[in-house]
């Protein structure tokens, strides 16, 4: 048996999608309030998760295998592999700030943000000294409350900040969706695991 662990929410339909079409899973959605879905014949066992919470599942071994947002990986460093980017889910995380705002490099940065780690490593590389506020949603408020100087966060469409009158400063990573594994499950279910990489691998496209 293959346990996967699977994003709730933004990343569910484009995962369950690719996962459908490599044939691993069997034309399954997110609808209903059901987390765990086995299927004997193949072998599979899937469940829904928390997209912050699937390389917890992964990294205990609780999943095999997982998708989660390489924003995640990258905030929390979890001791993972990463098999594959599966070019889905696709944004950057950005700097960005309210339009007309003017840096003043002398005074210490306020940062909102839920990626406070990437934050920290970012202006620590420009020896830039910030303060950090941490959010779990909606960050674009804090700067236009003057909570916060800027935020770093996600943009895909940049809707959002184009309808809250902001704009990006500066782009930190190029973000999509990754294959991650447990490291003991690579070691013992290897043959089943880089089958599933396989598949996923020939229906991944650029779009
Ligand atoms: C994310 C992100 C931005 C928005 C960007 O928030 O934090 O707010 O999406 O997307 P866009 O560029 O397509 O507008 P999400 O919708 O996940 O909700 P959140 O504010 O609760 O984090």
């Amino acid at each position: 048996m293959i346990n996967i662990a699977l994003p709730k929410g933004r990343l569910a339909e484009r995962t369950l999608k690719l996962m459908t079409e490599a044939g691993i899973l069997d034309n399954v959605t997110e609808a209903g309030r059901k987390l765990v879905f086995e299927d004997g014949k193949s072998g599979i066992c899937y469940f829904l998760v928390k997209p912050w919470d699937v390389p917890v599942y992964v990294e205990r071994g609780i999943a095999d295998v997982g998708v989660a947002g390489k924003d995640v990986l990258l905030e929390n460093s979890p001791d993972v592999y990463e098999l594959a980017d599966l070019k889905t889910g696709r944004c950057r995380m950005c700097v960005c700030a309210a339009n007309g705002y003017r840096d003043d490099p002398s005074r210490r940065l306020r940062v909102a943000t839920k990626f406070v780690n990437c934050s920290k490593r970012y202006y620590a590389s420009l020896g830039r000294e910030i303060e950090v506020i941490k959010l779990n949603g909606s960050i674009e408020l804090a700067p236009l409350l003057n909570m916060s100087d800027v935020i770093v966060d996600l943009v895909e469409t940049g809707t959002t900040l184009k309808e809250n009158d902001m704009g990006v400063v500066s782009v930190i990573y190029d973000i999509s969706a990754r294959l991650i594994a447990n490291k003991a499950s690579y070691r013992f279910k290897r043959g089943e695991i880089d089958s599933l990489t396989f598949r996923l691998g020939e229906v991944i496209t650029d779009a």
